[in-house]
């Protein structure tokens, strides 16, 4: 299997593990993001290590203008056609600075959510014409409920899951599967010094996860595993009582 695969947010690293992993099982990978030496070194690594076919394309979330021709540039790099896109890239502002600074708050929405609705609308309607592919984006569990410590950062999420909801509605008849990805905490740049983490996961084990859902066309993969109940129970709690925790 020889597919072309987009990862958005090349250097995060969810994307890094994942990259391994794809690369072993010999996909061609584009590495897009904004910071073109890290790309290149792992673009090299990966060639090494797999002897994988592996490019490289700069990619601004937040240069919207700029999309359109990102994504005629990945095309280009795929003359059998572009297979799937995985959206790994993502900010959270800290929860004080997005409440005091609508800018901030905007840049989240806009990198966590109005990027992905961007590319994944010209990855949608490239792959519907083709009939075949994939789109995975990482979600977060916090989109499963607001909590006072982090929603903004969650409705982010949260509106990103309802647009994955409708895309796979779209897109599912079409023969394009769409992929949810909930992870918990993950030990990455994005939770460095955080106060309050628990059950911390690694990015590999989530990697590992989410190659195995999308070999098995999951819909929404929680990860580790052990999320999906523990959310279950939160959102099952009462608006009631739930207004009154201190989470
Ligand atoms: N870590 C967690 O606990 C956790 C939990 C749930 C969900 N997630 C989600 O998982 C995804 C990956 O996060 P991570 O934990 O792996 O964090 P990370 O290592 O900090 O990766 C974030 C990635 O996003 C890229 N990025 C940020 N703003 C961008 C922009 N404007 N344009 C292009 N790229 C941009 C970064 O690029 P640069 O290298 O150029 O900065 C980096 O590649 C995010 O969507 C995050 O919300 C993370």
């Amino acid at each position: 299997m020889s597919e072309s695969i987009l990862l958005l947010g090349a250097t995060s690293a969810v994307a890094r593990a994942l990259a391994h992993r794809l690369a072993k099982v010999g996909h061609y990978l584009l590495l897009a993001g904004r910071d073109p030496i890290e790309l290149e070194r792992d673009a090299a690594n990966l060639r090494l290590r797999h002897r994988a076919t592996v490019s490289v394309c700069y990619f601004e979330a937040l240069d919207f203008a700029s999309h359109p021709a990102f994504f005629a540039e990945c095309l280009a790099h795929c003359p059998n056609g572009l297979y799937g896109a995985i959206a790994c890239h993502g900010v959270q502002v800290e929860q004080a600075a997005a409440i005091s600074n609508l800018s901030e708050a905007r840049r989240m929405m806009d990198a966590n959510y109005t990027s992905i609705v961007s590319i994944f609308h010209l990855a949608a309607d490239h792959m519907e014409k083709r009939g075949v592919g994939f789109l995975c984006a990482l979600s977060s569990v916090a989109g499963d409920r607001g909590r006072q410590s982090n929603y903004v950062y969650g409705a982010t999420k949260a509106a990103l899951n309802t647009f994955l909801d409708g895309l796979r509605n779209r897109l599912a008849p079409k023969g394009v599967h769409v992929l949810t990805v909930k992870p918990g905490f993950v030990d990455t740049r994005l939770t460095w010094g955080l106060p309050g983490l628990f059950l911390v996961a690694q990015p590999e084990r989530v990697a590992e996860d989410i190659h195995r859902a999308l070999g098995r066309q999951r819909d929404v993969l929680y990860s580790p595993w052990f999320w999906r109940p523990l959310m279950g129970v939160i959102r099952a709690i009462p608006e009631r009582f739930f207004k009154k925790f201190r989470l």
